[in-house]
């Protein structure tokens, strides 16, 4: 997809079509008044005729609109104008690529961008724009034989968005920025979306040196042997049961001062969790593929973060292994120690995503961060807790939280944050070791899971996102969302003074 930015009038685009906006009920935005008068008030005869409400997501396409260059106009319905927020903006751009994938648009004009959202500028309606067009065409056909199976090539290829003079530069900077966003969503997704026999620790540490090469990083990648005598025995006990070796990757990206702490992202890299000896019942097992989605969400970020060349340094931190029960594997019941001298007695081998974090938070110590965060698909209370909407949030520092709940909130990619209070540790209690990996108790599932992290994370500011409700869909929809992208890059962004 080729995008750009366009400042004109939409009656003389040349074009295939030009998309306008209306407001509910059958109220032209100013865009579409404008083509109304070119066209001899063409469109106010369509509304007035009752075929176009203007309902959120709604479309209707014209052909030979009098007046109008363009041989298409898409009537776009905004909903009710007073309620026109971020959410119905996101949505109208939806609505509008998917009315229009399957004609014979190949370029087009979207107007849409010139709508003004409370809170927001220019700037955002295009990065938002870029990443819901992105998001709608995005299909994972990489393992099917037949890429269009209905042998019907989408033809749409160029979208322009129209923007008043004034706003064109910044503009075209948040059109790169979106565009980067979502190409590095979009490295999340393919890799979330493989199966667990293709994309391996192994598979997952080639791809990282593939990036590393494209991007000019820096990456290597510890074997077993490395991490043993590193002492990171918390996370070679998860990968006991696997015949796939682990792997420990380590990506740097150096756009900032020599001098200048990094920040240090961290992802959970389970590339199948069966749950090892405490092994999980079968149904939708096959989504436990998607257990390496933080480590996904790593990826995508630094591919994104290198394409805009944010002048920041930034680690990347990648735990992976398979959990798989075996012959060789944990049992629970087994105490192993971490990286950080601490033991830790496994009562619940299916608890292994804290068990591979613990020891690259001790590994991050080693970095002098400026801050740590680490995204895992961690707990399944957590989409008890807040469903496929909102990423859990829990930090030690409450300055790292709120720049992180803000990075959610200007991205759409949101998190709500939960407590971290010290009386929660008290629920971690083993009578053998210095700490179990699960608590006694079921209550408050995701925060106990934080609390083992946070006994690993003393040396420096830290957050953890619980991304178990938000990297994937389920059912018909099912596959990668590529969240927590837009989060992270927005955080980074956000520190690079780009925002
Ligand atoms: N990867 C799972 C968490 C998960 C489960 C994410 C379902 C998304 C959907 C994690 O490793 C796990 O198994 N967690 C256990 C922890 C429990 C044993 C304390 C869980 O949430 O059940
Ligand atoms: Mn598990
Ligand atoms: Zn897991």
């Amino acid at each position: 997809m080729e995008f750009s930015i366009k400042s004109g009038s939409p009656d003389k685009a040349k074009c295939d079509c030009v998309a306008v906006g209306v407001f509910d009920s059958r109220k032209l935005s100013a865009p579409a008044q404008r083509l109304d008068k070119a066209s001899g008030g063409f469109l106010t005869g369509i509304l007035r005729r009752g075929d176009m409400e203007g309902k959120n997501g709604s479309t209707l396409l014209l052909h030979g609109t009098p007046g109008i260059a363009a041989g298409r106009v898409l009537l776009v319905g905004l909903g009710k104008e007073a309620e026109f927020g971020e959410k119905a903006y996101r949505d109208a751009v939806a609505a509008t690529v998917r009315a229009l994938k399957d004609t014979g648009s190949r370029n087009v004009l979207v107007t849409l961008s010139e709508l003004p959202v409370a809170r927001r500028n220019a700037a955002w309606r295009v990065r938002q724009a870029a990443l819901a067009v992105h998001d709608t065409l995005y299909r994972s056909d990489q393992l099917k034989s037949k890429k269009d199976p209905d042998g019907a090539k989408p033809v749409l290829d160029g979208i322009a968005f129209s923007m008043a003079g004034k706003d064109a530069r910044s503009a075209a900077v948040a059109l790169v920025q979106g565009v980067a966003i979502a190409q590095g969503m979009n490295m999340t997704r393919e890799l979330g979306n493989l199966p667990a026999n293709i994309c391996t620790p192994t598979y997952l540490a080639q791809q990282a040196q593939k990036l590393a090469r494209e991007f000019k990083l820096e990456c290597s990648v510890l074997d077993r042997t490395r991490m043993e005598k590193l002492g990171m025995g918390s996370l070679l006990s998860v990968a006991r049961g696997s015949h796939q070796p682990p792997r420990f990757i380590v990506l740097q990206y150096h756009g900032g001062k020599a001098r200048a702490k990094p920040v240090v992202l961290v992802g959970k890299g389970i590339t199948f969790d069966t749950g090892g000896i405490s092994l999980k019942p079968g149904a939708e097992m096959d989504e436990m593929k998607y257990d390496m989605s933080g480590a996904a969400s790593v990826l995508g970020t630094f591919r994104a973060l290198a394409a805009m060349k944010l002048p920041l340094n930034v680690v990347g931190l990648i735990p992976t292994t398979e959990n798989m029960p075996g012959g060789a594997a944990t049992r629970p019941g087994d105490i192993v120690t971490s990286m950080s001298g601490q033991t830790i007695e496994i009562l619940n081998t299916d608890a292994e995503g804290r068990l591979i974090l613990c020891d690259a938070l001790t590994y991050a110590e080693r970095f002098e961060p400026d801050c740590v965060v680490d995204i895992a698909t961690l707990t399944g209370a957590c989409v008890i807790a807040l469903g496929a909407v909102a990423s859990g949030l829990m930090a030690n520092n409450d300055g790292l939280a709120d720049e992180l709940l803000e990075a959610g909130q200007v991205s759409g990619d949101r998190a709500w944050q939960l407590p971290l209070w010290e009386d929660y540790q008290e629920m971690l209690k083993s009578n053998f070791a210095d700490i179990p990996n699960i608590s006694g108790s079921r209550a408050a599932g995701t925060i106990t899971a934080a609390c083992f992290l946070a006994r690993f994370t003393k040396k420096y500011r830290w957050a953890h996102l619980d991304i178990a409700g938000t990297a994937w869909r389920s059912g018909k929809e099912k596959g990668s969302t590529g969240r927590p992208v837009p989060l992270l890059t927005h955080f980074l962004l956000k520190r690079a003074g780009k925002l």
